[in-house]
């Protein structure tokens, strides 16, 4: 190792962190030939270990904690939770504000602050991690720049791009004071009825660990204490992507093992060579087991197979939600012994749960009944506390007071942030079709925008935007700044331009360009219902046929989280309907990248990340299923 920290595979017990063999991490490493996970330097582990003999049990499994800065009836958690509870963490889930009404930077900025210095009375001193998803950008934060969801950057199939999206993500969380991001989620999705796919790069566990990796280096800008850099968290571990039917938080029982861990477990891989410190295990199950309290997968295949020498952050209550155990106090101990090492819990800091959702101090009295139950008990706990440490020293937190970055602060949604943004808008967009419409001529009268997208920053930016399930869903009153189709399309053409979102009015004109597609969701919400095949709206589908009937040639831009069927109930194909189409997933906020690509500044280069299923029956489709699709994997088409 580079340095000079030795990995021995095979060595220490149960994948535990330690420095016994002097300063040599004793967690494993599979031989794999060139695999090489990331290990902390032997200073943060000898740091933290020191640490962690100075502290007392309630400072340990305070460490462990990671509380919701509002609870699930959004009571706010008050800062001095963080200094009673000796807190590690706080997180604002997708729902969760520093007021109802204000989501502007400077509210997010003083909320943050008033936690972090909250930490600084701890002695001895600990520092704080504050998470934020951030799944396509710093995207809670009103005015910051939204980046296309992960699906869009996975047709870019561009590494430096998705690291210097993922930078500029780290440059805006930190202009708010938030140093942990929940992403990147690496895991391949299978079957497009999941409500999560377009968070996924890819069906194909190559691309998507070759993008979560860049996604990983860019967050964390090369390596964690980098100067401007955030710690990324790996996500959701794994199998997320491949249940049953697509179900969200579901089972994996189609794949054997050696599938399993093609598919589901090597993105990791590549993401802890590029030195992730943190990974979330996923809600979901392998063959009835949930990860969140699987030994074999957390601890035996990820701490000591595959070497991860960071932490594990439980998902949002997932611990509260193990159905292999009634009583909280089993749930926890099930869940550590296999290897989480920090909770995230949405209870408040005080409260008694009535649901999941357990409190700071249900974590506590939990943690401390494990911790004193056994001598084994306490080591896991000083390994989990010991990791987290180490991280935290890795990021110089235990160094000294952090504060905001006022130049990072301004900087927050800059033209040069919205200017790579575009880029990878228009580097993700696929052509499925086009019958020489496309560049659209900027020499003709009149160009009618219309559809349910054409001016919808909502519709273009998808779940996890502003608010969990993103703009104009409850709890999130607030617009961003951005830059609609219908917006984009006025700056760049200078003819007469109208515009519906019906599809009606394209008569006069002589071109229209009509965007369509999903309306945001996220996670379970995002399930198709009764196991159907995503599908266009019957809205979409009348809106495309009132241009079509108007006799207008005219280009389908279509937003959508995951391939969609495009044939209507009376087997009329939108596809066929138009000149020309384009897949545009959810780029975020920059719809000039679209103009960009619909009137020929930029040639398209954008290929399909997951093939295009023809019929409803067809899915799940992947590469090597032997179907023919509608649209191959790889599959985009250029302009001369
Ligand atoms: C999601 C995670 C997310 C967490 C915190 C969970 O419901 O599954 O992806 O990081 O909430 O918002
Ligand atoms: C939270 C999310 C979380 C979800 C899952 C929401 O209320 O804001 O972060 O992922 O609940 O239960």
């Amino acid at each position: 190792m580079s340095t000079g920290v030795s990995s021995a595979t095979g060595g220490g017990s149960g994948g535990q962190l330690s420095t016994s063999t002097g300063g040599s991490i004793a967690t494993g490493g599979q031989s794999i030939v060139g695999y090489k996970p990331w290990t902390p330097s032997a200073a943060c582990v000898q740091k933290a270990s020191a640490l962690v003999e100075q502290q007392s049990v309630a400072q340990r499994v305070g460490q462990m904690t990671q509380v919701n800065s509002s609870d699930t009836k959004q009571v706010a958690v008050s800062p001095s939770a963080v200094t009673s509870g000796f807190l590690g963490s706080v997180l604002s889930g997708g729902s969760t504000y520093p007021s109802a009404n204000d989501i502007s930077v400077s509210a997010w900025t003083s909320m943050i602050t008033s936690y972090v210095d909250a930490s600084k009375n701890a002695s001895p001193h600990v520092g704080l991690l504050f998470g934020l998803d951030s799944v396509h950008g710093n995207d809670k934060v009103k005015g910051s720049v939204m980046f296309p969801h992960n699906i869009g950057l996975g047709a870019t199939r561009n590494e430096q791009l998705v690291e210097n999206v993922t930078r500029i993500t780290a440059l805006e969380m930190l202009g708010v004071g938030a140093n942990w991001a929940f992403a990147p989620a690496v895991g391949a999705a299978r079957d497009i009825r999941w409500g999560r796919t377009f968070e996924s790069f890819s069906s194909e566990p190559d691309l998507a660990s070759q993008l979560g990796a860049a996604a990983v280096k860019g967050l964390q800008n090369g390596k964690l204490g980098a100067t401007q850099s955030v710690l990324a968290c790996a996500k959701h571990f794994a199998g997320d992507g491949a249940t049953d039917g697509g179900k969200n938080t579901g089972d994996v029982t189609l794949l054997d093992e050696a599938a399993f861990r093609k598919i589901a477990v090597d993105p990791y891989r590549a993401s802890i060579a590029a030195g992730v410190g943190s990974i979330m295990p996923s809600y979901s199950s392998y063959k009835g087991e949930q990860m969140t309290n699987s030994k074999k997968w957390l601890t035996d295949v990820l701490k000591t197979e595959l070497g991860f020498a960071g932490f594990l952050i439980s998902d949002w209550d997932a611990v509260g939600r193990l159905t292999s155990k009634t009583v909280w106090n089993d749930q926890v101990a099930a869940a550590v012994s296999a290897g989480i090492d920090m909770l995230m819990v949405s209870g408040g800091a005080t409260g008694t749960a009535t649901t999941s959702a357990h409190s700071a101090a249900e974590v506590a009295s939990a943690l401390t009944a494990f911790n004193n139950a056994s001598q084994a008990n306490a080591v896991r706990v000083k390994d989990a506390v010991t990791r987290i440490l180490t991280i935290k020293c890795e990021m110089g937190l235990l160094d000294g007071d952090t504060s905001v970055d006022a130049s990072l602060t301004s900087a927050i949604g800059s033209a040069e942030h919205r200017a790579v943004a575009r880029d990878a808008v228009r580097q993700s967009l696929v052509v499925l079709k086009n019958d020489g419409i496309l560049p659209l001529s900027d020499s003709v009268a009149h160009i009618h925008v219309t559809g349910s997208g054409a001016d919808s920053l909502a519709k273009q930016c998808g779940g996890w935007t502003l608010g969990w399930q993103g703009m104009g869903t409850t709890g999130v009153t607030s617009t961003n700044v951005g830059t609609t189709v219908l917006a984009a399309v006025k700056k760049r053409y200078t003819g007469t331009v109208t515009s519906s979102t019906d599809g009606s009015g394209a008569t006069d004109a002589n071109l229209a360009i009509v965007v369509v597609g999903e309306s945001p969701y996220a996670e379970t919400q995002g399930d198709t219902k009764n196991g159907a095949a995503p599908t266009l709206t019957s809205q979409d589908f009348a809106a495309i046929a009132a241009v079509k009937a108007a006799n207008v040639p005219f280009v389908v831009v279509l937003f959508s989280g995951r391939p969609l069927m495009l044939t209507d109930a009376n087997n009329v194909s939108a596809l066929d309907e138009s000149n020309a189409f384009i897949a545009a997933w959810l780029p975020g906020t920059e719809g000039d990248g679209i103009a960009d690509v619909l009137f020929g500044d930029y040639k398209p280069t954008g290929k399909l990340s997951f093939a295009w299923p023809a019929t409803a029956s067809q899915i799940p489709l992947n590469v090597g299923d032997g179907t023919t699709p509608l649209f191959a994997y790889g599959f985009g088409l250029t302009y001369p």
